[in-house]
């Protein structure tokens, strides 16, 4: 399972109450998360991280939120299970892939990958997600692409590009998750856009308010988390160990039932 976007404490909640019901439903073998706005909307710190890996999330990816909280330098430094994008500089602190193994399981190879339309301009993703394949298929026929990028064509073309090469692309960064899940010709499963895990009753997680106010006046606000409607967001995908091949492709959005107050 791959977990879209968690934004803030909401997000985080809302891996801690409805993971283990979905790793069950879906019988998981492997969940990979990006965690780019885990604390407070903006980057990712050691506790949070720590958070939502015992919450049963097995590798975080991250995107263009990497250096908002600069303690994610020992993350990037010392953990394992945490993936940055791949085409940052050469030099740049972190892995842009890791493998992950456990016993009885095909390892997995996790490649992270940022778009450079309407973005920052990173290294070209598409011959260093090449280069980067390479390396992982010398331990894993089971490949899986977070593409974090703004622009669909960007994710579709990568995606395409990759087909018959990884097992699955799934794209995170706009929070809007999208309804074209499918699987190429070649067996690589897609889908533009994971959405988001957090508040829903919010612009893409924050509180709304004060981004139509940003939007009108051009003046800078704070953008807090919202709270209300947390969904938890992303997609499931059935992979055969001997291929590589996705089998299926299934979208999530489950919401977090909470007590009333
Ligand atoms: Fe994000
Ligand atoms: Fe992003």
């Amino acid at each position: 399972m791959f977990i879209a976007d968690i934004v803030g404490q909401p997000g985080r909640r809302a891996v801690k109450e409805l993971l283990p019901g979905l790793r069950q439903k879906h019988g998981l073998d492997l969940v990979i998360a990006n965690g780019e706005n885990a604390a407070g909307g903006s980057g990712i710190t050691v506790k949070t991280a720590e958070e939502i890996f015992s919450a049963g999330v097995d590798v975080m990816t991250c995107g263009d939120h990497l250096w908002d909280q600069k303690e994610v330098i020992e993350l990037l430094e010392k953990e394992k299970r945490f993936v940055r994008p791949a085409n940052y500089p050469a030099g740049t602190p972190g892995q842009g892939s890791t493998l992950f193994s456990k016993n009885g399981f095909a390892p997995v190879g996790i490649l992270n990958l940022q778009g450079r339309t309407f973005m920052a301009a990173l290294e070209n993703p598409f011959p260093c997600a090449l280069a980067e394949i390479d390396r992982l298929k010398q331990s894993a026929k089971i490949i899986f692409v977070d593409f974090h990028a703004e622009a669909t064509s960007e994710k579709v073309a990568l995606a395409r590009y990759l087909d018959g090469k990884v097992s699955a692309v799934i794209g995170t960064h706009t929070h809007v998750q999208t309804a074209d899940e499918q699987i190429f010709p070649g067996g690589t499963a897609f889908l533009c856009d994971g959405g988001f895990t957090g508040p829903h009753e919010s612009v893409i997680g924050r509180e709304i308010e004060p981004i139509i106010k940003r939007f009108i006046t051009n003046i800078p606000q704070k953008f807090e988390v919202a709270k209300g409607r947390v969904l938890l967001q992303g997609a499931v995908v059935e992979i055969d160990g001997a291929s590589g091949k996705a089998l299926a492709i299934q979208r999530v959005s489950e919401p977090l039932i909470e007590p009333a107050v």
